[in-house]
């Protein structure tokens, strides 16, 4: 079991004011931040570091809603990283997510849904590849 996920605070996180809460809840809550950049996706990124939902219906509102501003990307470190920091954020759709979890206190809707997190060991190291060269890792 790797230690490791990787997470972005969604642009409408960003917007809402939100980012600096969600960053100290995460610290709060025993994540060690391995990595962490403010960046904007082009349409073309966004596309390709959701490929896996390219044939979903939501794919083309999820791509230009990850474009649509900037992002604030995380490695992050924590026993269980992956399982644990799903269980912080909650489910997908906020209406759906238990009391007190990120997405139910900060997330707008089911496609404006105020972070990512990675779902498995595999792809929390895909995703943080794709997002952080190996001097900006620790
Ligand atoms: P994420 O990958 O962003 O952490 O979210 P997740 O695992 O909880 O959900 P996933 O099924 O991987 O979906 C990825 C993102 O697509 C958007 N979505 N929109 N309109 C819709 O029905 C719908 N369903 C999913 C959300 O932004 C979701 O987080
Ligand atoms: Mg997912």
């Amino acid at each position: 079991m790797s230690n490791r996920t990787f997470t972005m605070i969604k642009p409408d996180a960003m917007k809402n004011g939100h980012a600096g809460a969600i960053i100290d809840r995460i610290i709060k809550e025993g994540f060690k931040v391995k990595a962490l950049k403010m960046l904007k996706l082009s349409a073309e990124k966004a596309g390709e570091f959701y490929e896996v939902h390219k044939e979903r219906p939501f794919y083309g509102e999820l791509v230009d809603f990850m474009s649509s501003g900037p992002i604030i990307a995380a490695i992050l470190e924590k026993e269980n990283a992956v399982d644990a920091f799903r269980k912080l954020i909650g489910a997908t759709n906020p209406a759906n997510a238990d009391e007190g979890t990120i997405r139910k206190l900060y997330a707008t809707s089911v496609g404006e849904n105020a972070v990512h997190g990675s779902d498995s060991d595999e792809n929390a190291k895909i995703e943080g590849d794709f997002m952080f060269s190996g001097l900006e890792t620790f």
